[in-house]
């Protein structure tokens, strides 16, 4: 298969998608609804929306029966960004190459318009078809985004600004503040496919490795992507990375060591040509 064309069109549905179910940019009061679209259209890779189709059927699901789900998570990852790159935390005034939410619509907008995106998501996932799926989906996504998930990574990310290196600190901020999305979003499209426990322990697993290699791939391209290019100039804040704990050698060999077991998972019940396969060496080789 052609992992590029196979992301692409997926994007591609899940971009009409989310166009369909976000408010008019018109509805009043219409700059909280400019400001959401804006942080939603805007070029992100949807990955994680991506991986909730790809997992629904991986386990034998059709991907419309997961479309609205993958759709909240992706809002819920444009609200972690739109606050992330708040003055407040991590004072970025670029997302994707264009000024970010608050330089676009000031900061009062900007905190509101992530607390919409993060409200629409759950409006979303309480529109699904089945009563008990919606159950298990609401408490899977609210804890991985809650204090014990990306909260908490992210209040660690935070407390950890300008400290000593420390390994285990990292781990958990890496795990909490970007794998617990990712690998709640294979698990929902696993579970809105009807996936067994087994098939579900297996995606989990995967989930857990690709969402760590993830944001270790995400430290490597600070550094040597465009990412970092378009950082504030004035005092960056010096942040706790796999780079600062492990070097650049060693965090590029434990990204590949991760891709390399969740492969090897995917291998073991499904073989190697299928999305979620492709998906995690796309992972450990993006340079975007
Ligand atoms: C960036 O995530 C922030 C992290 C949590 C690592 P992505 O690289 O998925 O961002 P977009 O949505 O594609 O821009
Ligand atoms: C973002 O992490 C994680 C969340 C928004 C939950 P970073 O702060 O490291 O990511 P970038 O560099 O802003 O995309
Ligand atoms: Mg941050
Ligand atoms: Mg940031």
């Amino acid at each position: 298969m052609d992992i590029i064309e196979y992301l692409k069109t997926n994007a591609e549905l899940i971009d009409s998608a989310l166009n369909e179910c976000l408010p008019p940019e018109d509805e009043y009061p219409d700059i909280i609804h400019k400001a959401m679209r804006y942080s939603v259209f805007n070029g992100g890779k949807r990955i994680r929306p991506i991986l909730s189709l790809a997992a629904c059927e991986t386990v034998g699901g059709k991907k419309e029966d997961a479309l609205m789900a993958a759709c909240a998570i992706e809002l819920i990852h444009a609200y972690s960004l739109v606050h992330d790159d708040l003055p407040a935390i991590d004072n970025d005034d670029f997302r994707r190459g264009r000024p970010s939410c608050h330089k676009k619509y000031g900061e009062a907008m900007a905190i509101l318009a992530g607390d919409a995106l993060l409200t629409h998501a759950f409006y979303l996932i309480s529109k699904g078809k089945n009563p008990e799926q919606n159950n298990r989906i609401l408490e899977d996504v609210s804890y991985a985004i809650s204090t014990f998930g990306m909260i908490g990574g992210q209040v660690a990310d935070i407390l950890n600004e300008n400290k000593q290196p420390d390994a285990p600190v990292l781990q958990y901020i890496h795990t909490h503040k970007t794998g617990a999305l990712i690998c709640a979003s294979v698990k929902i499209g696993c579970i809105l496919g009807r996936g067994t426990e087994k098939e579900l322990d297996t995606l989990t697993k995967y989930g857990e490795l690709i969402g760590l290699a993830f944001q270790i791939k995400d430290d490597i391209l600070e550094i040597e992507g465009e990412k970092g290019k378009m950082r504030n100039s004035d005092e960056e804040k010096s942040k706790l990375t796999y780079l600062s704990v492990y070097g650049l050698k060693e965090s590029k060999y434990q990204a590949s060591q991760l891709i390399h077991k969740a492969i090897h998972i995917l291998d073991e019940f499904w073989g190697s040509n299928t999305p979620l396969y492709q998906i995690a060496k796309f992972i450990g080789n993006r340079e975007y």
